[in-house]
């Protein structure tokens, strides 16, 4: 099956970024969200995105403005998903959200049209419980910011069929990204590991063991880390970190994948990393 239309569902920090990549490659390309107020910031994300990569001269002016005319939105899933040959759903991280969204575009889309989410933790065989298509369900974990990371975590259940991993492989790269194959398991790969890694660290930093600074600085230095694990946790948001670690812990019941004490309390006053300005570098960083 060839890709020509492509529907996002979900206009925030993901989905506009997802969005963004898809017009850019080439892709008609739908972007739905509950409010178009909500779909007027995702656009406005995307043009400031590409204005940058212009200024930086990644690409033409002329790019942009090919890549904005392919980028439509709408308030009404039907309509935009209708003749989609490619759905990425990225909604909030919440499984009630998700599973209606896919109820309704098993209604809605053509037979054939494979059913993406962006998940990074709610196990792609529940999501796919919501269709009669389990075959056509698929994880597509694109990292933030969308627009600069290369890697895309693919996550196959027991039931995504070849032609869907292939389809799949074929879109991700065409979007200039490298896809890894992964199974189903809880947390998927990647945040399995570096959130055991921040829960870790967190609990390092409640028994004193070091100045955040320089446990980020051993772990660049060591390792070759681009970024140590408190300025990465700052930079995806605390409460995210919480969620995804209690996602992991209900789904195996392994203790070491409960949130230590720290981090909740720093979700509960607010210190939720860069988006809110205050994370773990405002609350311990001694300078
Ligand atoms: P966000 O909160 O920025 O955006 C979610 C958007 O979904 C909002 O604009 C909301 O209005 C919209 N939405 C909610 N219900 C909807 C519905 N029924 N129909 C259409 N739109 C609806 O969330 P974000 O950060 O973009 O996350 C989206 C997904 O991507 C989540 O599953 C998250 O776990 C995953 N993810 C997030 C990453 C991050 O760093 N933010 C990284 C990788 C994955």
């Amino acid at each position: 099956m060839r890709v020509k239309k492509v529907c996002v569902i979900g206009s925030g920090t993901m989905g506009a970024g997802i969005a963004q990549v898809s017009a850019q490659a080439g892709y008609e390309t739908t972007m739905v969200d509950i409010r178009q107020e909500f779909l007027d910031r995702g656009m406005d994300k995307i043009k400031a995105s590409l204005g940058k990569f212009v200024e930086k001269e990644k690409i033409k002016q002329e790019e942009m403005k090919e890549a904005l005319a392919r980028l439509r939105t709408s308030v009404d899933m039907k309509d935009g998903a209708k003749d989609a040959d490619y759905v990425v759903e990225a909604v909030f991280e919440r499984a009630e959200v998700k599973l209606l969204i896919f109820e309704q575009l098993e209604e809605i889309c053509p037979k054939e049209t494979i059913l993406a989410s962006n998940t990074s933790g709610i196990p792609i065989s529940l999501l796919a419980s919501a269709t009669r298509r389990a075959d056509k369900v698929i994880g597509a974990h694109f990292m933030n910011p969308v627009p600069l990371m290369k890697g895309v975590e693919i996550v196959r259940s027991l039931l995504t069929s070849e032609e869907s991993v292939k389809v799949t492989l074929d879109f991700v790269k065409s979007l200039g990204k490298e896809p890894v194959v992964v199974k189903d398991s809880p947390g998927f790969v990647a945040n399995r590991i570096y959130m055991l890694t921040v829960n870790e660290a967190a609990k390092l930093l409640e028994e004193g063991a070091g100045r955040i600074e320089d446990m980020d600085k051993l772990m660049r230095l060591s390792f070759n880390w681009p970024m140590g694990p408190f300025e990465l946790a700052d930079l995806i948001g605390i409460d995210v970190i919480v969620d995804l670690l209690e996602g992991i812990y209900k789904q195996t019941g392994w203790e070491r994948y409960k949130p230590t004490p720290l981090l909740k309390r720093m979700v509960e006053i607010g210190y939720t990393g860069r988006k809110t300005g205050k994370g773990f570098y405002q609350l311990f960083a001694q300078g």
